[in-house]
């Protein structure tokens, strides 16, 4: 069988732009999951079959971090972005207590539009007496560093934890400034890059941060796989407390079949980059048309540097989630904000905190396009989208004429 490395499974008919919330899985490592399965055996035998598992994850472990451009053994497998965040910030606050370094109430500094596993935590985290900082957005989800710089000032803090890219708007964030802001005023940098991972090509060591979140399901691997990149020297208290897997910071048998296909990802890393990059080109046709066939559009978090593959639209007139319910009856999967949050019936915060107003946080729609998305499928999609607006948007009128 010749492989085709990137390309993905495909679900039914359905047409999926929802690539934020998760990714299919690439035939490259659907490929090799019966392989990987033979190797059932746990990786912290002694015996024979121990050898395997334990191979496969040291394998994964050196592809992802030439990926990422850090050493091996600063990565920890976790159970997901969500366990890594919460790791990051339980882990360095219990750390920090338990070493006596605190001589005042400690301070974590974040921004507004994190995904929860990042702003839940901070707000356990204040529960459990942290001073909790949140960095306001501007309308195109901009970052105020003047306003960091301030919290950075005023007492010092222990952990700045800022997201690379937003899993909503795409926006990116300026993370190399932040984290020389942070480590100016003493402060240790964490960055939740779930989002950026296969998008966008980047290096740790460029970056100079001390703590990354990553998750497998974004990057077309296996759902409940994640990883924390740790820079050496960095310490925590594990979350999880047992067995000494993940040289003790994260205890458990490991999920060698995911831990294998997020490394295979990796293996493909000059493939993903130019896949990513070419996704430009059908968001522009995508937005330029959509912007030039529905009145009124806007798009969120224009003007400022945002992912390739994603678009965020208010479309003025019309309530999201009906949108989002017809376009899904055409056969197309879209969303109105974050998976996590989605069947909530409050707006996304994300968009109230870049000052939209309720009415158009529920406008909202987020196109989210992946590596199989096609040409042709982005076609389909806006002649759907022109057809369902026109037709929501008079009916909404017409209920407003009546009364
Ligand atoms: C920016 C961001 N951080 C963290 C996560 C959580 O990752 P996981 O689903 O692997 O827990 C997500 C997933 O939606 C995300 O988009």
């Amino acid at each position: 069988m010749i492989l085709e490395p990137l390309k993905t499974l495909k679900q039914g008919n359905q047409i999926y732009l929802d690539h934020n919330a998760t990714t299919p899985v690439a035939e490259v490592v659907a490929h090799k999951v019966n392989e990987w399965l033979k190797q059932w055996g746990n990786a912290s035998s002694i015996h024979q079959s121990g050898r395997g598992p334990k191979t496969l994850i040291r394998d994964a472990r050196r592809a992802l971090s030439e990926m990422f451009d850090c050493q091996a053994l600063e990565i920890v497998f976790t159970g997901g972005g969500s366990e890594a965040n919460n790791l990051v910030l339980k882990g360095l606050y219990e750390h920090l207590v338990k070493t006596h370094q605190l001589t005042e109430r400690p301070r974590m500094i974040t921004s507004q539009v994190e995904h929860p596993s990042v702003l839940k935590t901070m707000e356990f985290m204040a529960s459990k007496g942290v001073d909790v900082v949140t960095i306001p957005v501007c309308r195109y989800g901009k970052i105020n560093l003047e306003q960091l710089e301030q919290a950075l000032k005023e007492k010092p803090t222990s952990l700045v934890s800022v997201m690379f890219a937003n899993n909503e708007t795409g926006s990116l964030f300026p993370i190399q400034k932040i984290t020389e802001l942070a480590h100016q005023y003493g402060a240790l940098m964490h960055s939740d890059m779930v989002q950026a991972l296969g998008k966008i090509p980047f290096s740790l060591k460029e970056l100079n941060v001390d703590f990354a979140s990553f998750s497998a399901h974004k990057f077309y691997a296996l759902k409940g796989i994640g990883a924390l990149y740790c820079k050496k020297g960095s310490q925590l208290t594990p979350l999880i407390h047992g067995g000494a897997q993940e040289r003790g910071r994260r205890a458990g048998t490991e999920n060698t079949l995911a831990i294998a296909a997020f490394g295979e990802m990796a293996r493909h890393k000059d493939e993903v980059a130019s896949r990513a990059a070419s996704i430009t080109e059908l968001r522009d046709h995508l937005e330029k048309e959509i912007l030039a066939r529905i009145s009124d559009v806007e798009v969120t978090g224009a003007g400022v540097d945002r992912l390739a593959n994603s678009l965020s639209l208010l479309i003025p007139g019309v309530d999201g989630e009906t949108l989002l319910m017809n376009l899904d009856m055409k056969g197309f999967s879209v969303s109105t904000g974050a998976a996590c949050s989605s069947g909530s019936p409050e707006p996304s915060p994300v968009l109230i905190a870049m000052g939209l107003s309720r009415e158009e946080a529920q406008s909202s729609l987020r196109l989210g396009l992946g590596w199989g998305t096609t040409r042709e499928e982005v076609d389909l999609f806006i002649e759907q989208l022109v057809v369902t607006v026109k037709r929501l948007r008079s009916f909404q009128h017409g209920m407003k004429a009546n009364g």
